[in-house]
């Protein structure tokens, strides 16, 4: 690649986003995972540690949603986010909406995901997949929320199912794995894209060509966790504290230092997911746990 697009100094100043800067937010984990079970407080005192702003855990199931709300309630830095996960979808009955939508009232519930279309496992019929993402969608525009999207192996009908909504939805394709050509496409339809720990993988040069084009606007990062652990950690689970090693990457991508990366891709999360207006007291950026 040639030059490398930066934005000028002023941009980068802090007062230009009336946010902290220095520090990361991790757009999705699942917290609320057995993973996480036995040692929840260690992990996220060592997010904290790591300039963990905040973190949205991302629910895939109802009793799964239930608990990511519970920790949003119990910990200052933790959002979460509440739906059905396409490997989910063919449990989802006509009242799962119902319930999404009561909780997706509670505080601190910043968006609908994770929802999308998963095509590679196929643990749910497509066609039944292909509904209940529809479904979920329809409930984000109810509520004008963001979504965060999963899509694997089903590039070209994610697009499809997006594509006739531009305009009335918001959101991002969560640890984006398309190409260019679908890089571009998701962009011209509004939405953002997050990169997780791949982006460090030895043979990821297809994923680092798409994250030198990603808009610094419409650029967030993310682990997955306890899935899709960075390079320094491959094979073992992953966690929020982790999502530094994706982030120092990026910057060295985008030509960036680390600080600036930082600040830009938190201050697009808290825009997207309009973080400080969920926030329950006047604590902006929250690195420590407050409770639990
Ligand atoms: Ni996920």
């Amino acid at each position: 690649m040639g030059q490398i697009p930066r934005l000028g100094g002023e941009m980068l100043k802090k007062e230009a986003f009336g946010v902290q800067a220095d520090m990361t937010i991790d757009t999705h984990a699942h917290l609320e995972m057995e993973a996480f079970e036995g040692d929840r407080e260690a992990v996220l005192k060592r997010a904290a540690e790591a300039g963990i702003a905040a973190i949205i855990t991302v629910g895939t199931t109802i009793p799964d949603c239930e608990k990511a709300v519970a920790l949003a309630r119990s910990y200052r830095s933790v959002y979460a986010a509440v739906g059905i996960h396409p490997h989910d979808a063919k449990g989802m009955d006509d009242s799962t909406c119902d319930r999404l939508r009561a909780l997706a009232r509670e505080d601190k519930v910043v968006a609908i995901g994770e929802i999308g279309l998963d095509f590679f496992y196929n643990l749910s019929p497509r066609e039944v997949q292909i509904r209940r993402f529809e479904e979920q969608l329809d409930l984000a525009e109810e509520l004008e929320l963001p979504v965060i999207i999963h899509n694997r192996e089903a590039h070209a009908e994610t697009l499809r199912v997006l594509r006739p909504r531009k305009g009335r939805l918001r959101g991002v394709l969560h640890c984006f794995s398309g190409d260019l050509a679908m890089a571009g496409e998701c962009l011209a339809l509004g939405f953002h894209l997050s990169v997780a720990g791949p982006l460090t993988y030895p043979k990821a040069g297809r994923l680092r060509d798409v994250a030198r084009i990603i808009p610094l606007d419409r650029l967030l990062i993310e682990t997955d966790a306890p899935y899709l652990a960075p390079q320094a950690y491959r094979g073992k689970r992953n966690e929020p504290s982790y999502v530094v090693e994706t982030a120092r990457r990026l910057a060295e991508i985008r030509g960036l230092p680390f600080e600036d990366l930082a600040r830009l891709t938190s201050a697009n999360a808290r825009r997207l997911f309009n973080l400080d207006g969920k926030d329950d007291d006047d604590v902006r950026v929250a690195g420590k746990a407050a409770g639990g």
